[in-house]
């Protein structure tokens, strides 16, 4: 049985799925601090399947020691934990308290209970500004921001793990810019209009909560002069995962995949693609560059290919596509859940 922890957010709900259209048995843990309850009708309409759920803190060791003691639990994929890089600048006890000492204290309740592989959420903010695209796994992490930095000492700490007797196996997934949703359109999430992503930035424009679109510097060293970045689709960032646990399931190890399309796409390349599914131009703006900003950074996926057979499938025109029909769903919710109200 498998614990999914952070399982109502974005990755989350999109892992139970898959987890659950393959027939895993999975408990799903979280504290609603960034999600909501809906996710759960939705993960059940997709899936087909009753999920189990707990409300509840990975910080709470009284907690996660009644779950293991519940449910025989095999393998942990964490994903719970605190994303906004921003907001890690200014709350850095906060983003150490539940991104390092939330996996400390899961550590600790897993050994407890003989769970020994666990696949942990990591992210491309490891690797800062001064890595060469595409970025392998050898490139020195040198993170520039309080978010990179937890996640950084996360690995130590499976690192840790892994020297000990008996060692806790691990998957360290770098992931780097997540887009897209669930091609059926049911599953909505906060995060298509909430973060700071270009995706999501593109969404609010849409959707009229901004007048246009703002692009950080186009006088960058890049084939337009807008920034390039690995987009990768949420679907196929999952199915990493998947082939994340195989890998633990043959081999006992401390492994460290990126997971990323493997080539980067420019700040414009995103906003045409996106202009051609919607069928009409989005309005633009320059503003300066942003501190700390890079002007290229995408994957080297040749470890992911290597080491646990994965590649991705996903264009970024699908990316658009997917996160278009959820964005326009949610505004037909919205609408018809006004139109129920007002009659
Ligand atoms: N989305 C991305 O592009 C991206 C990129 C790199 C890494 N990541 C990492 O992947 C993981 C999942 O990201 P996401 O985009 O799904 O974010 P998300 O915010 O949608 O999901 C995280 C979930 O964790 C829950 N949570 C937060 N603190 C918790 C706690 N103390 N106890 C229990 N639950 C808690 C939240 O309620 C939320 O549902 C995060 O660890 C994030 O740092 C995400």
């Amino acid at each position: 049985m498998i614990l999914l922890t952070g399982a109502t957010g974005y990755i989350g709900s999109h892992t139970w799925i898959e987890l659950l259209e393959g027939s895993f048995q999975v408990v799903g843990v979280d504290n609603l601090s960034n999600s909501s309850l809906d996710r759960l009708g939705e993960v059940s309409t997709i899936s087909k399947g009753g999920p189990i759920f707990i409300e509840g803190d990975i910080r709470d060791k009284g907690l996660l020691t009644n779950i293991f003691s519940k449910y025989p639990i095999t393998h942990v994929i964490h994903l719970a934990g605190l994303k906004d890089v921003r907001e890690s600048m200014v709350n850095e006890k906060q983003y150490f308290d539940v991104n390092v000492e939330g996996l400390r204290n899961l550590l600790e309740v897993m050994r407890a209970h003989n769970c020994f592989k666990i696949i942990f959420s990591s992210s491309a903010a490891v690797y800062g500004q001064s890595a060469t695209s595409p970025i392998s796994e050898k490139s020195i992490p040198v993170p520039t921001n309080y978010y990179g930095e937890t996640k950084l000492d996360g690995e130590r700490l499976l690192a840790e793990e892994f020297n000990k007797i008996p060692a806790i196996n691990s998957v360290s997934l770098r992931y780097f810019n997540v887009a897209g949703s669930h091609p059926s359109g049911l599953l909505f999430d906060s995060v298509l209009t909430t973060s700071h992503s270009l995706f999501s930035e593109i969404a609010k424009v849409l959707i009229g909560e901004k007048s246009s679109l703002c692009i950080y510097g186009d006088d960058w060293d890049t084939k337009d002069g807008t920034c390039i970045r690995d987009y990768l689709h949420v679907v196929d960032l999952v199915k990493g995962h998947l082939a994340a646990m195989k890998l633990l399931d043959s081999s006992d190890g401390l492994f460290t995949i990126n997971l990323g399309l493997g080539h980067g796409q420019s700040v414009r390349d995103v906003i045409s693609s996106y202009e051609h599914v919607v069928g009409k131009k989005i309005p633009q703006c320059i503003a300066s560059k942003r501190m700390g900003d890079v002007g290229v950074s995408f994957a080297d996926i040749d470890s992911a290919i290597q080491l646990i057979e994965w590649r991705p499938t996903h264009s970024l025109s699908d990316m658009c596509l997917d996160s278009y029909r959820v964005l326009m769903t949610s505004v037909e919710l919205t609408k018809s859940t006004k139109a129920i109200k007002r009659s």
